[in-house]
């Protein structure tokens, strides 16, 4: 119920438009309504005058009612479709904006497909149902309210047979929706959980081919899909049950009319053939909205089932978002950060990091090395809050990180992550995201100086060639370079930079270490080091092991100390021993 009131206030918001799909609905009720009557009146007009004046008359005038009943009808559907698609694109930019806000640890949880199922199909299922179930269902009632009164007013009697079956038909109609609710509810999980397998599948799709995975995930799709088809039929048979059932007994007041009209015929000189024509007409159109009452009451299920899983993500809080007075970032062309007795544990899970107090000092460079899962990349997340501290703070140039506006944050914490990631689009697209407006000009020395240039200009149309999902597969080598002009080309002054483990050639890691050298210059830059050329270069090195730290000092001094450092680096050498 709080579901339907929630999707209601959506609707609220378009007042004219909705009103006026109602009384077009309503208006074509009754236009149909009166149908019935006018028959009537033709019939009972020709048993008087043998057909001619009245029969034409009665003609024209049902021709009329039905033309304009299906005006009605035409302008509704226009209405209603307009009014379906605002809310539509509301409730699916508000989902969209709220995504989009959402913490990465929300992403941690959820999976890509059947978030989008959500987005999708869910918003239709709400949507469809309420917007559609309202209309309809209003029309319905009018319809079968505005009958019975025609029926009581005409014969009283015979009319209380015809809608004695109404309660027991609308009773079954509330048992049936609550009894298929919790079938609706299962059988949108199966169909996010498909989506989802399908992106995996369409997105792993590398990984499948080299696996050779693609019969055991046809089997796991296979699974899914029929545990969809299994709850669905499910829904489906207890719809075939219910909806024939109720309609044989609505049936009955049919029949009832048969019985009774033939009897009062035969008994009452004032009931004659085109009064019993009327009556039956009325009975049959009686039934006629309750199944559509019905229907409705499938479609409220499917909605509320729906419902609950789009709100579940306008609900799902927001937990890093701005303070309530955010301060502007601390100025300063490469300020100090501290990590300051810094403890965090993902959800549900051990703590990653505990009582950790690390110094970044500004304008230089600190490398921070260690076993892998030592919890380096958890340290960098926590500098641009995409994970909050649970304990301690991050400060830049004094300031806690949770004090800074958000969005003043993030615009001067570059980071280039582990895996480097370009949007579907251009490399022109793929840059501007990180400083919108920028310059060609700009755009040309930033790859310059990740040298990432020459390859660029290299690709068939320049910077205007489609990369990412749908265009020019890039290396990784140039992956990273171009994830770096990215970083270049927003110029902030402090830089994350966890570096990808995944080993290039030597020409490569040089052309990258040379853009690396031109992004650490005079920024404040925390550096995940793989590579041995960057740790050797760091201003300070800091050695993890499981979330503290065990070592700190620059190349010499670690290695003099035969520690953990000493036995990571001669580790690296065996793996590469061609380099210095
Ligand atoms: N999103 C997450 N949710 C839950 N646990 C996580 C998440 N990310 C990392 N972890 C866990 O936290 C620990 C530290 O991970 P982290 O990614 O910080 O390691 P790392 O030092 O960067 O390793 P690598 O060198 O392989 O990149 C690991 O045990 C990992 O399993
Ligand atoms: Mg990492």
């Amino acid at each position: 119920m709080k579901i339907i009131w929630r999707v209601s206030g959506y609707i609220f918001r378009y007042k004219g438009l909705f009103s006026l799909t109602l009384l077009l609905a309503v208006a074509m009720t009754l236009a149909g309504i009166a149908v019935p009557r006018v028959i009537e009146w033709i019939l009972q007009g020709m048993s008087a005058d043998g057909g001619g004046q009245s029969l034409w008359k009665g003609a024209a005038l049902i021709s009329a009612l039905f033309l304009l009943r299906e005006a009605f009808n035409c302008l509704r559907i226009r209405v209603n479709n307009t009014l379906e698609q605002r809310v539509l694109i509301d409730l699916r930019a508000e989902l969209h904006q709220r995504l989009m806000q959402l913490p990465i640890s929300f992403y941690d949880r959820n999976k890509s497909g059947e978030v989008a199922s959500r987005v999708i199909e869910d918003v239709q299922n709400v949507e469809r149902g309420l917007l559609d179930g309202t209309e309809q269902g209003i029309s319905a009632l009018l319809m079968v309210g505005g009958i019975c009164g025609v029926l009581l007013y005409m014969e009283p009697q015979l009319a209380l047979w015809v809608i004695a079956p109404l309660p027991i038909v609308l009773a079954l109609n509330w048992w049936h929706s609550i009894a298929t609710r919790r079938n609706w509810k299962k059988v949108r999980e199966s169909s996010g959980e498909l989506n989802s397998l399908l992106v995996e599948d369409i997105q792993g799709n590398r990984l499948i081919h080299s696996f050779a995975l693609q019969k055991s995930e046809h089997a796991r799709f296979l699974r899914i899909a029929e545990e969809l088809r299994e709850r669905t039929l499910r829904a489906m048979f207890r719809w075939s049950l219910h909806g024939p059932g109720t309609s044989f007994v609505g049936s009955l007041g049919t029949v009832a009319v048969v019985c009774m009209g033939g009897y009062m015929i035969s008994s009452d000189p004032n009931f004659g053939y085109p009064r019993l024509f009327a009556f039956f007409f009325y009975a049959m159109m009686l039934y006629e909205p309750l199944r559509s009452l019905n229907m409705l009451n499938h479609m409220l299920a499917a909605a509320t089932a729906s419902g609950k899983r789009v709100f579940e993500i306008l609900d799902h809080p927001v937990n890093i978002s701005n303070a309530a007075a955010p301060l502007p970032f601390p100025g300063g062309k490469a300020p100090d950060v501290h990590y300051r007795n810094v403890s965090f544990a993902y959800p549900e899970r051990d703590e990653v990091i505990s009582g950790l107090n690390l110094t970044l000092p500004a304008g230089k460079t600190t490398a921070l090395v260690g076993h892998t899962g030592a919890g380096k990349s958890t340290i960098a997340n926590l500098l641009p809050r995409y994970y909050d501290v649970d304990d301690g703070a991050v400060e830049i140039a004094g300031v806690n990180v949770r004090d800074i506006d958000l969005t003043a944050l993030r615009e001067n914490v570059g980071y280039v992550a582990q895996d480097p990631f370009l949007f579907d689009g251009s490399v022109r697209d793929n840059l501007l995201m990180a400083r919108a407006g920028a310059s060609e000009a700009d755009m040309l020395a930033a790859l310059d100086g990740a040298n990432a240039k020459d390859f660029v200009l290299r690709l068939p149309n320049g910077l205007d060639t489609p990369i990412g999902e749908k265009g020019v597969r890039l290396s990784m080598g140039e992956k990273q370079r171009l994830t770096i002009a990215r970083v270049l080309l927003k110029n902030p002054p402090i830089v994350i930079l966890d570096e990808a483990t995944s080993s290039v050639d030597t020409q490569t890691e040089r052309l990258i270490q040379a853009a690396l050298d031109t992004l650490m210059r005079g920024r404040t830059v925390l550096v995940i080091a793989h590579r041995l050329s960057t740790v050797r270069r760091a201003d300070n090195i800091v050695v993890l092991e499981r979330g503290s730290i065990v070592e700190q000092g620059r190349h010499e001094e670690l290695l003099a100390h035969k520690g953990l450092y000493h036995r990571l680096w001669n580790f690296q050498l065996d793996l590469v021993p061609e380099r210095d």
